[in-house]
């Protein structure tokens, strides 16, 4: 009989999760608005609260005004459910699949919700990868 793969139970648990949030981010990045780059991305969180919300990236012709899919998916998980939002991790794609982290500004936004959030993304060698948000944003900015 062969042998069974032995799988780290947390490593099998972040595998998990990243399946679950990358299904809500794809099913999201249909609905993007990107007439502009056509780059189409989606994003999903999930909350303390077992909640998962997604959301896409909607542009704008005043390029500055367009909103990245991961800022699409917090703000509305605060409009639906309050501002108590906690995040746990977060996960991005693109319809492209390419290498695609989150920008600075979303890594701000993501930071002020889940300090100690997990990040899953395309990273730059074409792979999955994952970071602590604190790795993406040393040093965020709080006020409090
Ligand atoms: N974009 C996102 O939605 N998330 C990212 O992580 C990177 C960039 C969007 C913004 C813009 O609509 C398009 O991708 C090209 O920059």
């Amino acid at each position: 009989m062969p042998h069974d793969v032995i799988v780290h139970p947390m490593r099998n648990k972040s595998h998990a999760l990243r399946t679950r949030l990358t299904k809500a981010a794809n099913a999201a990045m249909k609905h993007a608005y990107a007439p502009y780059s056509d780059f189409r991305v989606g994003a999903a969180i999930l909350t303390a609260k077992g909640k998962v919300i997604s959301g896409c990236n909607v542009e704008n012709a005043s390029y500055g005004m367009s909103n990245c899919a991961e800022r699409t998916a917090i703000f509305s998980a605060i409009a639906q459910h309050g501002p108590g939002l906690e995040i746990k991790a977060v996960a991005v794609t693109n319809a492209k699949g390419v290498p695609c982290s989150p920008c600075g500004a979303c890594r701000q936004v993501i930071y002020e919700f889940g300090p100690d959030a997990i990040v899953f993304y395309q990273g730059k060698s074409g792979g999955p990868a994952e970071s602590h948000i604190t790795e993406l944003l040393p040093e965020g900015f709080r006020l409090k």
